[in-house]
């Protein structure tokens, strides 16, 4: 039985992470998304938030589980049993840091091995940060986060004073 480890700060939770946790649901017996809960990063949002959203949006997947961690993810590796790290790869960008993480990673728990999903072609240019710019400037963000986050991140809107729901433009992409 292989338990894999989907660690991410996900704030919020875009597509290109749901659609990573379907793939990787469908290779490894267990998967359990682990959210990060760093209190020394200043997350839009909570860390309860960002879990319960993440539980909304993988209720219908069997064998998948969301929970928190602080501190190293080798650390959280040995606690939960954890043999297999997931990760998501969007471009050549993310490759350095991601092969420094594995590495380092690998020297402090070498019972673990880090795995790289090609993000899906259609969500490779989503990241969390951008969803909450466009989010802060009133745009329409519903092609891109799952339902479970569109409240989260309709709220950045409102707090930044805009209103939200411009829409998109539906001829992009
Ligand atoms: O979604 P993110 O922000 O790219 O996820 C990064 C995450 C949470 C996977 C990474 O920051 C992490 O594992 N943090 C825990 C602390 C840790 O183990 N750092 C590694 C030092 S080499």
């Amino acid at each position: 039985m292989i338990h894999a480890v989907y660690p991410g700060s996900f704030d919020p939770l875009h597509n290109g992470h749901v659609d990573l946790i379907h793939r990787a649901a469908r290779i490894y017996d267990r998967l359990t998304v682990a959210v990060l809960d760093n209190p020394a990063k200043r997350a839009a949002f909570d860390v309860g938030r960002r879990v319960a959203i993440l539980r909304e949006a993988t209720a219908d997947l069997d064998g998948v589980t969301v929970d928190r961690f602080q501190g190293l993810l080798v650390d959280y590796m040995r606690r939960v049993e954890g043999r297999v790290i997931v990760k998501g790869l969007r471009a050549i960008s993310d490759f350095e840091y991601e092969l420094q993480m594995a590495h380092l990673n690998r020297q402090f728990n070498a019972d673990v091995e880090t795995t790289f999903i090609m993000t899906a072609t259609r969500w490779s240019y989503v990241s969390s940060s951008r969803v909450k710019e466009l989010a802060r400037y009133g745009a329409d963000v519903s092609g891109l986060v799952p339902a479970a986050s569109l409240e989260a991140v309709r709220s950045l809107a409102r707090e930044a004073g805009v209103a939200p729901e411009r829409p998109s433009d539906a001829s992009g992409g």
